[in-house]
């Protein structure tokens, strides 16, 4: 099966993750099953993997792939803010080592069908979790000027948060706006001299994607939730994709530095092989610790 989803910074997380084959380890982001693979793969009896993601449809995917494995796994449909009852359903008092490796897989961000991308055609949905009831159309068609601006602003660094905002209150004032390429021209249309390596929408996207699966909260709840779960010398690595996602995953490795100790000072970023064969990694940076 080609790969649907290239796993990034693979063999650093492995490294980092210092997998010992009969611990239990959780991957909160199964994605595709790239890196729990690979983590399986390391386990012998009675080594354990709790697999977590809240898209169903990629997990389907991940099930597939990881049917083959003979060692102990279980594969779980929900967020990480859930975690704690995952655990109890799985009857897990102390983890050995959790991998978070963030945002969306290249499965969702290619599929039109799911609205994560400016380039295809798709309705502006963004949901990693169909479940979940806010789409990114409701939030473009139903949020005042000042909300949008704010959420385009804090979710996407975007310096042009006002007026893009205003232009989609504008626009949809003649027609709700339900496409990703609508949206996506109508904020090209705004920005006719944008610097061509990065598409105009961008930062907009990024921040209606964060604002409908929530994801900044969902990360903070995720990892204030795992820390009871560590067991001692267990490995916390988190692979994050932008600053904002960073700053959280620092500043928490920090704030319990009495329980953890940061093995990563400075950021694992991928190798120049890596972002040459996988440009989606280049914005990668893992960080680990270790519970003390
Ligand atoms: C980058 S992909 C992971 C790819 C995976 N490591 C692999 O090798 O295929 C991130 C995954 O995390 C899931 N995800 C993101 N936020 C989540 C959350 N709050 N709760 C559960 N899953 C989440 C997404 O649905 C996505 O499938």
């Amino acid at each position: 099966m080609a790969e649907i989803h290239q796993p990034v910074l693979l063999e650093e997380s492995m490294f980092w993750l210092a997998i010992q084959p009969t611990d239990t380890y959780v991957d909160m982001t199964v994605g595709a099953g790239g890196h729990a693979l690979n983590i399986l793969q390391r386990l012998t009896d009675p080594g354990r993997l709790i697999g977590v993601d809240h898209d169903p449809e990629i997990l389907a995917l991940a099930a597939e792939k990881l049917a083959s494995q003979k060692q102990q796994f279980s594969l779980h449909q929900d967020a990480f803010s859930n975690i704690e009852s995952i655990f109890k359903k799985c009857n897990v008092s102390k983890i050995n080592g959790a991998l978070f490796d963030l945002g969306v897989s290249s499965y969702q961000l290619d599929k039109s069908t799911r609205g994560f991308s400016f380039q295809q055609e798709g309705p502006l949905d963004m949901r990693m979790n169909p479940q979940n009831p806010v789409t990114a159309a409701e939030i473009v068609n139903t949020y005042s000027v000042e909300d949008l601006a704010n959420l385009i602003w804090t979710y996407g660094e975007e310096s042009h948060s006002r007026k893009i905002a205003q232009a989609i209150v504008e626009a949809r004032k003649k027609k709700a706006i339900k496409s990703t390429l609508e949206l996506a021209t109508l904020i090209a249309q705004l920005s006719p001299n944008a610097h061509f390596f990065i598409h105009p929408a961008t930062k907009t996207f990024q921040a209606l994607r964060i604002a409908v699966n929530q994801e900044l909260d969902e990360l903070q709840a995720g990892l204030d939730h795992i820390l009871p779960y560590l067991a001692p010398e267990a490995r916390l690595v988190v692979i994050s994709f932008h600053s904002l996602e960073d700053r959280i995953v620092k500043h928490f490795m920090k704030k319990h530095e009495a329980e953890l100790e940061i093995l990563t000072p400075k950021p694992i970023l991928p190798g120049k092989a890596e972002q040459r064969l996988n440009p989606r990694s280049r914005s990668a940076k893992l960080r680990c610790a270790k519970r003390k």
